[in-house]
């Protein structure tokens, strides 16, 4: 049997994402089982196939059509640069990209070499380019905020969703890069 296979990137979207279909009937009931180490899930009545990947893997499943359709956050597209064709915007897991670090230890005062810890290198090289500033962008893969108040660099870019990871962890907004 040909399944339609979804590749949904793992995480709070991939709750969200799953919610929303529920309410349009489209329903795995296999993926509820959180303790399940399963890596594929299907709903063979309307045969579907889910599968939950890292979200920088999901472009790459859609761009060898090993997934017919991807589910993942517009961060991971603006940053990625794979062929894809964009559907639609779901309208969840809202976001702003943010400049952010230490308040008493504010990066855009700072004279001579800034280092940025973050998840999105190119977006973040792209931001200081048009500020005029040269920086070096540290590749940090999960929990950017812990980058700064460790001394490994002087700020981050990354996505602010509440705000909670950031306050709870003593870190300020210094600039908004893009929604
Ligand atoms: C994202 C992001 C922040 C956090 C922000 O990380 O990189 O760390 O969410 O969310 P908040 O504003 O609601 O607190 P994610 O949860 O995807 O985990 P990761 O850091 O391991 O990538």
């Amino acid at each position: 049997m040909r399944y339609l296979t979804f590749a949904l990137a793992k995480g709070r979207l991939a709750d969200k994402t799953l919610a929303l279909f529920e309410q349009i009937g489209i329903t795995c009931e296999e993926m509820k089982d959180k303790t399940s180490r399963k890596l594929i899930f299907t709903n063979e009545e309307l045969g579907f196939r889910f599968f939950l990947a890292k979200a920088g893997d999901v472009p790459t499943y859609v761009e060898y059509g090993a997934a017919d359709i991807g589910v993942v956050g517009k961060d991971t597209l603006l940053e990625g640069g794979k062929d894809y064709y964009e559907m639609l915007d779901l309208g969840i897991g809202k976001c702003k990209f943010i400049v952010a670090g230490l308040r008493e230890h504010n990066l855009f005062d700072k004279v001579g070499h800034v280092k940025i810890g973050t998840k999105y290198p190119n977006i973040a090289k792209q931001y200081f380019l048009e500020k005029g500033m040269d920086v070096e962008c540290i590749k940090i893969d999960g929990s950017v905020e812990l980058a700064p108040i460790l001394g490994l660099c002087d700020g981050i870019v990354d996505i602010m969703e509440t705000g909670t990871t950031l306050k709870e962890n003593g870190l300020v907004v210094f600039d908004t890069v893009c929604d």
